[in-house]
């Protein structure tokens, strides 16, 4: 059955119909930016957050024009309609379209603009309270990682490296071992009491789950502090109760339990972390019309 839509340059259509050009400059040059959006029952979460964050990406690369015409607002709930997923993501795409292959702008193109919806499987307690281990390595992306590009070649290399070490995901390290974020999501820390991340600049994605965590902490009265942290302040902070977790889209708050050999809450994920993915499920639960959910902890004795 196929249960997952297409909008394709203005057109529905199932998901394995869709045809993109040999020469689109999304395939050949990278030209190109998406977006992820959580789709949890039924309805979009944080879809303002993205469409800004998608129209900011397109004006840093000289491409707002692409998305007259395509009134996501309409298209994405339809999309989610047709398909009847519940839980899930929508990924959308614009590329600088079709032209011969040249590095320079085509003087006249039409833009390639799409987004699919499919069912994903979001975090569950047992995940949530396993928690993931990441593994450093070096960031080797270009210098501009504030924009949602399509090229991720060295997010895709980096992301391997680490299964390959027996991690779940790449920890992207600059210079002096400054933590920036994660291979597909933005990474936190509680060092001192103080929850911490990496200031927004050219050097991380100015994630939408990090907005949200940050706003939800200072709205809870956590100390908060857009300050990177080193890897050398995680293991001494190992020592003393410091927590770490990523944030992205798809993960929401996942707690890490690991940074490379670096072991954090004795393998368990951090008290205030938890709390964080608490006060964050019942956020979205109330933002999707759901009930809110029991506490994770509370489904302990089933990891
Ligand atoms: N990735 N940093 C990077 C490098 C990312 O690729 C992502 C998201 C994030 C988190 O951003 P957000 O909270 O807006 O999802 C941070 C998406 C989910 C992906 O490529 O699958």
């Amino acid at each position: 059955m196929n249960d997952e839509w297409l909008y394709l340059n203005g057109s529905f259509l199932p998901l394995t119909e869709g045809r993109i050009a040999v020469e689109d400059r999304g395939f050949q040059l990278g030209d190109g930016v998406y977006e992820v959006v959580k789709v949890m029952n039924g309805r979009l979460v944080w879809w303002e957050d993205h469409c800004e964050r998608l129209r900011r990406n397109l004006r840093e690369i000289s491409l707002l024009q692409a998305l007259d015409g395509h009134p996501f607002d309409e298209v994405l709930p339809e999309l989610i309609r047709r398909s009847g997923i519940r839980d899930g993501m929508v990924y959308l795409q614009v590329t600088r379209g079709c032209a011969p292959r040249d590095f320079f702008f085509p003087e006249s193109f039409q833009p390639t603009v799409l987004a699919y919806v499919r069912s994903v499987s979001l975090p569950q307690a047992k995940e949530i309270l396993t928690g993931v281990a990441l593994h450093p390595v070096e960031d080797l992306r270009w210098a501009r990682s504030d924009i949602k590009s399509t090229n991720l070649l060295a997010a895709v290399l980096a992301k391997e490296e680490a299964r390959k070490a027996g991690a779940d995901e790449a920890l992207f390290v600059g210079p002096g071992g400054i933590v920036r974020e994660g291979g597909s999501a933005n990474v936190f820390a509680v060092l001192d009491g103080v929850l911490r991340t990496h200031p927004l600049n050219n050097r991380i994605l100015p994630g939408v789950t990090r907005k949200h965590v940050l706003e939800i902490a200072r709205r809870e009265g956590y100390p908060t502090e857009e300050r990177a942290f080193t890897l050398e302040e995680l293991r001494a902070g190992a020592k003393s109760g410091a927590e770490a977790f990523i944030a992205s889209t798809l993960k929401d708050i996942m707690p890490v339990v690991k940074v490379g050999d670096i072991v954090l809450g004795e393998g368990r994920p951090g008290p205030i972390t938890l709390q964080l993915v608490d006060l964050m499920r019942r956020e979205q639960a109330a933002l999707v019309g759901l009930e809110p959910p029991a506490p994770v902890a509370s489904k302990l004795r089933e990891v």
